[in-house]
Parts: structure tokens; C-alpha cells; sequence
């Protein structure tokens, strides 16, 4: 039985989790968990400003690791090793992290594990849902990322598409930044689009139809910023109206890349954008029309969290993996390093 401290600092959110790998329901699975947000610190700069970032995580992370393992009942000498974020993320923070479980690890006589912040999403479903198999097909769908992967076991991932230009929770936020709706973006933007008609505002959806299941989102943000400057719409108008237009390019992304993956057990999606709720119940629609479930990880497990980064930790020291103390901080990581570089697509991973 592994019991794993789990460590998340790659972008806004600190988290700390303690996370009973033998057990076999979410519930009992994460024993422990607190999450901080930077939002407040952040807001004011409409976006996440690195050095503010990392200050944060550097004055949040140790008590928080103090507070974790009490609300457990436990302390450090009943983990079985320490797993945190080694990367991609922003390098600050990562860094914060990743030095404080070498310290916790080296201190506690513990085994490190480095965890890849894209895999804790990717393994959160099984986190979530005990009877998820390998192989399945992964839309991740964060602030940063957004690529479709056939998710072959630990380690094992075949990229399928990504975006040639910005990741989907990127185009949320951006228009709820165009709509004056403030940071972070996406939460706000499915609030305001309850409130408005999706066919009201003609706006386009980039790829859809095309060959490769790849992603591109800029054009849709060009055309959000372009109908809000013309001061005929409704806010709540744009906001549905974009979010259909962002959902419509997704299923029809995704459908591309069921016909290409090979047999996968389930469609998951993970990511902080799997926390939409008008994207799960497409999603939904979708997987049902392929004859396979829809897994998507409760909404707090989507957004960034420790849970998951324990969880991956706790996969992976089952499987023997665990890491030395110099293994370093990594501001890019790829989940399939063989993947092809995109045509058109920028230096974003
Ligand atoms: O996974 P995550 O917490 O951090 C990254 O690793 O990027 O994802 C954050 C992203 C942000 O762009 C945020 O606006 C988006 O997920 N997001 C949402 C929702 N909740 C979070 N986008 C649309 N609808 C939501 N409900
Ligand atoms: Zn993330």
C-alpha cells in the first residue's frame, strides 16, 4: 500500500495532497488535500504574472505541506514517497515545488518521483474512476495545452492533434478578457453564455472539417474581439455564441481522432476546460454516438490540483519508477516526444 505527498506549483494554484494509492474510491483515495489560488494576486494583471507566481508558491507551499499531513492524521515518515510537478509549467514555480520535495524526500530518507504535470491530468481519470483501463482516448484541455493523446498505459502516449495556435482554456480566457469578464477567464465566460442566445453571433469555427484532427482557436478570438467591437451585441450574446463555436470545433476534433485512434476502452477529457459543463454534455453526446463512456474527472479535479500530481506519483511507484535528486525542473516536457511538430503551430507545447 503506497501513501504518496503530492506536490502541484506549475502555473496559479499551490496544492498539496496526501493520496492512499491501494484504495479503491476517489473518496478514500485522496486523504488529504488544500488548494490555494493566486487569483487575487493575478487579477489586477488580467493573467498570471510569473515572478508573482513563484513568491506566492515560495511563502504558501511549506506550511501547506505542514497543514496537508495534519489534516491527514499523518507525517512525513508514513509516506512512501514524495511525487511533485517537475514540469511543463512556468519555471518558477515548478522549481518551488520540485526543490521542496528534494528537501522533504531528503530529509524524510523518502523516494522522489517527478512528476509530469500533463500526465497527472491525463492519469486524473483513473484517479477518478477506479474501473478506467487503458488504452483511452485523451482530450486534454487546459490554459496551455490542448491536444488530443490515445493514453496507451504509464507513460506510454500517442498524440493524435494539438493546436497550431492557442490552447482552448487560453481562448476563454481571452474573451472573457475581450468582455471585460476578468481573470481567471473560463468560469466566467460559461456563467455568462447561461445567460445568452449561442446563435446570435455568426462567428467562425477554424479547422472544422479538415483532414487532421488539429486544433486552431486564434481566428474564433479575432472574430470574438472584432463582434464585441462592433457594439452591436449582447456580451451574454458573444459569450454563448463563442462557446458554442469552441465546442462545435472540439467535437468535430474529436470525432476525427476516434476514427483515427486505434480501440480505446472510453473517450476521457481532463484539463481545467473539462470543468465546462456545456463541453461535458457534448462530450457525452459524442462518446454515445462512438459506443463508449464519457470519463470526465469531478470539476475540482480538472483545474489544477495535487490530488492528481499524488495520484500520478502513486501510479508510478507502483511501477517502480521513482527519481533521483538531481533530476531537474522542466519548463517544457512533451507527453509523446515523437510527435511531429505541427505546421503552423508556434513554439507553445
Ligand atoms: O488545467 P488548468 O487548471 O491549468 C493549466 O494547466 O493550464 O486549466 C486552466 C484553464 C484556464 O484557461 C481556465 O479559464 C479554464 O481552464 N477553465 C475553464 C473552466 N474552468 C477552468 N474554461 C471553460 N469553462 C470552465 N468552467
Ligand atoms: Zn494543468
Amino acid at each position: 500500500m503506497a501513501i504518496i505527498l503530492g506536490i502541484e506549483s506549475s502555473c496559479d494554484e499551490t496544492a498539496v495532497a496526501v493520496i492512499d494509492g491501494a484504495a479503491d474510491t476517489l473518496a478514500a483515495r485522496v486523504v488529504a488535500q488544500r488548494i490555494a489560488s493566486q487569483d487575487e494576486e493575478h487579477r489586477p494583471y488580467g493573467g498570471v504574472v510569473p515572478e508573482i507566481a513563484a513568491r506566492a508558491h515560495v511563502e504558501t507551499l511549506a506550511p501547506m505541506v505542514g497543514a496537508v499531513l495534519s489534516d491527514a492524521g499523518l507525517t512525513l515518515a508514513d509516506m512512501d514517497a514524495i511525487a511533485a510537478t517537475a514540469g511543463p509549467g512556468l519555471i518558477g514555480g515548478v522549481m518551488v515545488g520540485l526543490v521542496t520535495a528534494k528537501a522533504l524526500a531528503m530529509a524524510a530518507g523518502k523516494p522522489l518521483i517527478a512528476v509530469n504535470h500533463l500526465e497527472g491530468h491525463a492519469l486524473s481519470a483513473r484517479l477518478a474512476d477506479p474501473s478506467l483501463a487503458f488504452p483511452y482516448l485523451l482530450l486534454l484541455a487546459s490554459g496551455g495545452h490542448c491536444q488530443i493523446l490515445e493514453v496507451r498505459g504509464l507513460g506510454q502516449y500517442r498524440r493524435l492533434a494539438t493546436t497550431i495556435d492557442d490552447a482552448l482554456g487560453e481562448a476563454f480566457d481571452k474573451t472573457a478578457k475581450i468582455l471585460g469578464l476578468g481573470f481567471p477567464g473560463g468560469p466566467a465566460v460559461e456563467r455568462m453564455a447561461r445567460e445568452g442566445d449561442s446563435r446570435a453571433v455568426p462567428l467562425p469555427r477554424p479547422l472544422l472539417g479538415s483532414a487532421e484532427p488539429h486544433f486552431s482557436f486564434a481566428g474564433l478570438k479575432s472574430a470574438v474581439m472584432r463582434a464585441h467591437a462592433a457594439g452591436i451585441h449582447d456580451s451574454a450574446d458573444i459569450a454563448a455564441s463563442f462557446q458554442q463555436a469552441a465546442i462545435d470545433c472540439v467535437i468535430d476534433r474529436t470525432r476525427r481522432a476516434l476514427e483515427r485512434s486505434g480501440p480505446v476502452t472510453a473517450l476521457v477529457v481532463a484539463g481545467g476546460v473539462a470543468a465546462n459543463a456545456a463541453l461535458r454534455s457534448a462530450l457525452t453526446a459524442l462518446a454515445r454516438s462512438a459506443g463508449l463512456p464519457l470519463v470526465a474527472p469531478p470539476p475540482r479535479l480538472c483545474t489544477d490540483n495535487a490530488a492528481m500530481i499524488g495520484w500520478a506519483g502513486a501510479e508510478r511507484f507502483a511501477a517502480g519508477l521513482t527519481d533521483s535528486l538531481d533530476v531537474l525542473a522542466r519548463p517544457r516536457w512533451p507527453l509523446d516526444p515523437d510527435a511531429e511538430p505541427v505546421r503552423g503551430a508556434g513554439v507553445k507545447a
